[in-house]
C-alpha cells in the first residue's frame, strides 16, 4: 500500500478530519496521529509533509501538547493552522506568542490580507474571507519569518500567516480547511504543491490497495465479511466477492432492529449485484440479550455481545480463519481508537472475535467509500443510501426497554416520515434521518378521551462526513403532515422536532 506523503498531527480541533478530507478530494492520502504517537507515525510513513492542526489548548497551558523542535529542522515541509501555528512560533522563538485576552479572541469569519504573490496564496486575491477560532495570536515574528497574511487595522493588526525564510514552514491562523474560508480549497493545494506531494489517491488505486490487503492477511484462509446493508460493508463485498470466491463467506444478521423491509431490500441489491449473502435470523438472542437495558452504553454493550456470540456460530460452523469488516476511520475516531479524540461511543463493530480481525477500509472517509462505490456501478441505492447505526432501532427507542412492539411503532413511524419527505421532495437534502421513540409517557386527548402516550422525536441532519452535522429545517406544512399522520398511532400523542447541530448533540440519540 502507498504510504500517505502527509501526516497531520491532531492537536484536537473539531476540525481535524476536515483536513485529511479535503486532502483526499484534492487526490491526497494523509494519516492522522496524535502528538503522542507521532514518533511512531513518522517512522511508519516517512511522508514529506506535516499538517500541524489547530486546537483548544494555549501554548502556554501545562500540558499543552507539543511536537520536538527539531521536526521544524527542514527535514520535512510544514503546514501550521491556528494552534499549529502558534505551536510553530512558540517553539522557534518563546517570546512570539501573546496569550489571549477577551478583547482578542478571534471567532467567526473574519476578512484576511494576503501577500498572493506568495505560492501558498496563489490564485486568491489580495483579500480573503476566513473563518477565524483562536485565543491566543502571534505577536512577535520567529527569527527570520516573514509575514504573509495579516487582518485588522494597524493599531491592532493581527498576523495571521507566517513564512519560515527557506519557505518550508508555513503557518497561518485561521482555518483553509473548512468551507467557510473562501479559497475553494486552493490553500491547501499549493501547499501540497509547495511540498512536492503528488495525487495519490483514485478509486482504481484505493480499490486495488483493498484487495491486496485483505489477500495479503487472509492467505489461503476463509473470511466472513459482516454486512450491515450500509455502503460501506456492501462496498467491501463487492471488491471482494470476485476474487475471493468460495473464501469469502458474507452474512447479514437480521437483530430485530432494522428499518421496515430493509433487510428484504439489502438481499436484492446484493443479488442484483451478483454478490451472494447468507441471513442469520437472530432477533430473539438480539432482544434477550438487550433486555431491560436502557443506558445507551449498556445497550452498546450488550448489542455487542450478541453481535459478537452470532459471529462465533458463523466463525466455528464454517470454519473461518479471518474476520473482515468495513471499519471506517470516522468510527475509529469516535470510538477513541485514532488520534486524540475521546471515546464518543461504542460502535457495535469495534468488536475482537476469537480470530484475527482485517479492517481494509479504517483509514478511508465516508465520500472515499461513495466514490469507490460509484465507480463500481453499485445502485444509486447502495452508493446514496443515507447511513444507519449498526444496532439500528435499539438506539432509537429512548428511557425504556426496547420490545418488538415499540420496535414496530418506531418502524411504522420511519416509514410514514420518510415517505412524507419523499413526496414533499426533501428527502434527498437529508444526509440522515433519524426517528425515535421517547419512552417518557405524556397526556393527550385523542377521541374525547385522556390518552397517555410516547413521543416520535424527528431528526433530519446534513453533513458531509457526520463528524459535525447541521439541522435540516422543514417546511411548517411539512412538519404539520408528519405530525397528523404521527399521532394517529395509539402509542403516539405528540411529535418533537430536533435541531440540535453535532456538536453539542449526536446524531443519534444513544
Ligand atoms: P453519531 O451519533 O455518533 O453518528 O453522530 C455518526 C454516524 O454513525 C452512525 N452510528 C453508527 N454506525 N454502528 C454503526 O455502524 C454504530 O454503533 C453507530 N452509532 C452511530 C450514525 O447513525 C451516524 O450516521
Amino acid at each position: 500500500m502507498n504510504k500517505p506523503q502527509f501526516v497531520i498531527i491532531d492537536f484536537g480541533s473539531q476540525y481535524t478530519t476536515i483536513i485529511a478530507r479535503t486532502l483526499a478530494l484534492l487526490g491526497f492520502r494523509s494519516v492522522i496521529t496524535s502528538p503522542e504517537k507521532l514518533k511512531e507515525c513518522l517512522a511508519e510513513n516517512s511522508p514529506k509533509a506535516l499538517i500541524l492542526s489547530g486546537g483548544n489548548a494555549s501554548v502556554y497551558d501545562e500540558n499543552a501538547p507539543t511536537i520536538p523542535v527539531e521536526l521544524l529542522n527542514g527535514d520535512y515541509y510544514v503546514l501550521g493552522i491556528c494552534y499549529g501555528m502558534q505551536l510553530i512560533a512558540h517553539l522557534l522563538d518563546s517570546s512570539s506568542v501573546q496569550k489571549g485576552n477577551t478583547d482578542q479572541k478571534g471567532y467567526g469569519p473574519m476578512k484576511i490580507r494576503i501577500n498572493n504573490e506568495e505560492r501558498i496564496f496563489a490564485d486568491l486575491q489580495t483579500h480573503l474571507n476566513a473563518w477565524t477560532s483562536h485565543g491566543d495570536i502571534v505577536a512577535n515574528l520567529p527569527n527570520g519569518f516573514e509575514e504573509i497574511a495579516s487582518s485588522g487595522t494597524d493599531g491592532g493588526k493581527v498576523i495571521e500567516g507566517i513564512i519560515s525564510p527557506l519557505g518550508k514552514i508555513i503557518a497561518l491562523q485561521f482555518h483553509p480547511e473548512v468551507i467557510q474560508t473562501d479559497d475553494d480549497n486552493s490553500i491547501l493545494k499549493n501547499f501540497a504543491g509547495i511540498a512536492k506531494c503528488v495525487p495519490d489517491w483514485n478509486s482504481e488505486n484505493a480499490i486495488d490497495e483493498i484487495r491486496n490487503h485483505v489477500l495479503t492477511e487472509v492467505g489461503g484462509g476463509r473470511a466472513l465479511l459482516g454486512l450491515s446493508g450500509g455502503v460501506d460493508s456492501t462496498t467491501l463485498a463487492a471488491i471482494l466477492a470476485p476474487i475471493m470466491g468460495d473464501n469469502l463467506v458474507s452474512f447479514i444478521i437480521d437483530h430485530g432492529g432494522m428499518r421496515e423491509g430493509e433487510i428484504e431490500e439489502v438481499q436484492a441489491t446484493m443479488a442484483r449485484a451478483g454478490i451472494p449473502i447468507n441471513v442469520v435470523k437472530a432477533s430473539s438472542r438480539f432482544l434477550k440479550t438487550i433486555g431491560k437495558a436502557t443506558d445507551p452504553e449498556e445497550k452498546r454493550k450488550r448489542f455487542m455481545k450478541a453481535y459478537r456470540e452470532t459471529f462465533e456460530r458463523i466463525i466455528s460452523k464454517y470454519r473461518i480463519t479471518h474476520m473482515i469488516q468495513g471499519t471506517l476511520a470516522t468510527d475509529l475516531i469516535e470510538s477513541g481508537k485514532k488520534g486524540k479524540s475521546a471515546l464518543i461511543k461504542s460502535h457495535h463493530n469495534i468488536v475482537d472475535f476469537s480470530i484475527p480481525k482485517v479492517e481494509p477500509l479504517s483509514h478511508l472517509f465516508k465520500h472515499e467509500i461513495r466514490a469507490i462505490a460509484r465507480s463500481l456501478n453499485l445502485d444509486a441505492m447502495i452508493a446514496e443510501r443515507k447511513p444507519f447505526p449498526g444496532p439500528g432501532l435499539y438506539l432509537r427507542i429512548l428511557g425504556i426497554p426496547a420490545t418488538r412492539n415499540l420496535i414496530k411503532t418506531v418502524q411504522w413511524a420511519d416509514k410514514i416520515v420518510t415517505a412524507i419527505l419523499k413526496d414533499e421532495n426533501c428527502y434527498d437534502e437529508i444526509s440522515q434521518l433519524v426517528v425515535a421513540l421517547d419512552g417518557t409517557k405524556t397526556t393527550g386527548v385523542k377521541g374525547d378521551a385522556r390518552s397517555l402516550a410516547y413521543s416520535i422525536i424527528v431528526r433530519p441532519i446534513t453533513t458531509s462526513d457526520f463528524m459535525t452535522v447541521k439541522p435540516m429545517y422543514l417546511a411548517p406544512h411539512v412538519m404539520e403532515r408528519i405530525t397528523n399522520e404521527i399521532t394517529k398511532h395509539t402509542l403516539v400523542n405528540r411529535v418533537f422536532w430536533d435541531y440540535t447541530p453535532k456538536p453539542p448533540a449526536t446524531t443519534e440519540f444513544e
